[in-house]
């Protein structure tokens, strides 16, 4: 018998993230390097009390936050994210107050995770091709692959993504007349997941100019999806204005970011900056995925932003990741062997490490089930790269994240690691 399941459910496979989180979960003892998780003991838990009191006090304040709202977020939240995305460009740029972003451009969702998929439904059929860096979000490679898209790599260097290879390859997108399937380039800008990397503003400018010159090609446009859901948890140098102030932005750049990362993992609160037609397709997608964010954790932002205990609790988060990145830096330092490497990073929550290429780190490698066994456990580089039949995947790196682990824990599993490797050298 035929199978019931449709094309996307078929496609569908377990995302290595759920599995990841799950293992951490049910083996408590077990030294997660693995999972984002963030920090729990930072975690907000004083101050969400008192805003949830502030909130519910008075019935006239708390029934409409136990209430619906509207589906693109709650417009004094959007508002607010206008006017601290505003800010935190105009810091770095010359942008003035009349080039605001609007809040009516905004839109909230269930997370940033959400509004990934929704524009990925919004903008993609099977077959389409996306550009993604080399590696990548391998979260986000799990939605494209049950979408049926085809992911194509581009290179990365120290400072982002390589620009020669990129243009090289929309050439031979455009040769091979496969442009018109190409939809959009997605970046994670900032202090990149896996790999931690940051583009800076002028390739952000100068991608975005590619991608206009060969969209003539495709027939259509083709987007710059910024992901910047690390934006605030920078700890060291400068901030970097966003692909928003690029040349050319106001239509063709779609902006996600976060308030799970610098508030609460579990608040689960993200945003977008959407240009017509696509931001309108967004909250009508929206609508019928849930009709809108939950209203109460919307409500608990609004508070946090309004009362400056946002900006508060992110200075100290910030601190604290500066510290136990220090920390696991250190430890890499005293218990890994000479030829494993990862480069110096200014925030986010993670370390990429290297290993020699004859030391595999992949699921089914010895150096995988040897942690495993010594109950430490880490994200293997291959799962962050694209099925893209161009290039072998490398299988010779690891995602470290500093951000759940307590800092005791973080040496000691950084220990266990090294004498893996001390052994697989
Ligand atoms: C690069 C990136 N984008 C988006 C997300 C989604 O985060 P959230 O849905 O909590 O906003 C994550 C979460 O780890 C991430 O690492």
């Amino acid at each position: 018998m035929k199978s019931a399941l449709s094309k996307l459910g078929q496609r569908t496979q377990s995302p290595p993230i759920s599995w990841l989180m799950d293992l951490a979960l049910s083996r408590p003892h077990l030294i997660s390097l693995a999972a984002g998780f963030t920090d729990n003991a930072s975690l907000p838990v004083d101050f969400t009390r008192e805003l949830v009191d502030e909130i519910l006090r008075h019935a006239k304040h708390g029934q409409p936050a136990l209430q619906y709202g509207p589906t693109a977020g709650d417009p004094m939240l959007r508002e607010l994210t206008a006017k601290r995305l505003t800010e935190l460009d105009a810091r770095e740029s010359s942008r003035n107050q009349s080039e605001r972003i609007a809040a009516e451009s905004i839109i909230i969702t269930h997370g940033s995770q959400q509004l990934l998929y929704i524009l990925t439904e919004a903008l993609c059929d099977p077959g389409d091709i996306v550009l993604v860096e080399d590696p990548t979000y391998f979260v986000y490679l799990g939605i494209a692959q049950s979408h049926g898209l085809d992911c194509r790599g581009v290179r990365m260097e120290a400072d982002g993504i390589d620009l020669d290879h990129l243009e090289q390859l929309l050439k031979r997108l455009k040769q091979s007349g496969e442009l018109k399937r190409v939809k959009f380039l997605y970046l994670v800008s900032y202090y990149q997941n896996p790999a931690c990397l940051t583009t800076s503003f002028e390739k952000k400018e100068k991608a975005l100019a590619l991608l206009r010159q060969y969209e003539k090609f495709a027939g259509h446009p083709i987007y710059l999806l910024e992901d910047a859901a690390y934006r605030e948890l920078r700890f060291t140098g400068a901030d970097t204005r966003s692909a928003l102030c690029a040349r050319g932005a106001e239509a063709r750049v779609l902006y996600t970011g976060t308030y799970s990362k610098p508030f609460a993992t579990g608040v689960r609160v993200g945003f977008g900056v959407l240009p017509e037609p696509v931001l309108t397709l967004a909250t009508r997608i929206k609508g019928n995925h849930d009709f809108g964010t939950a209203n109460l954790v919307q409500q608990i932002l609004v508070k946090a932003l309004r009362t400056g205990r946002y900006e508060t609790h992110l200075s100290n988060l910030r601190r604290r990741y500066a510290r136990k990145s220090a920390v696991m830096e250190k430890a890499m330092e005293k218990y890994f062997p000479a030829g494993v490497t990862w480069p110096a990073i200014e925030g986010g929550l993670y370390f990429w490490a290297k290993t020699p290429t004859r030391v595999k780190t992949g699921i089914k490698s010895r150096t995988f089930q040897e942690a495993l066994n010594a109950d430490v456990f880490y994200v293997p580089g291959a799962f962050c790269y694209a099925n893209d039949k161009s290039r072998r995947k490398p299988d010779n790196e690891m995602r470290l994240s500093f951000g759940s682990a307590s800092e005791k824990n973080i040496r000691e599993g950084i220990k266990r690691l090294g004498s893996v490797l001390h052994g697989r050298s």
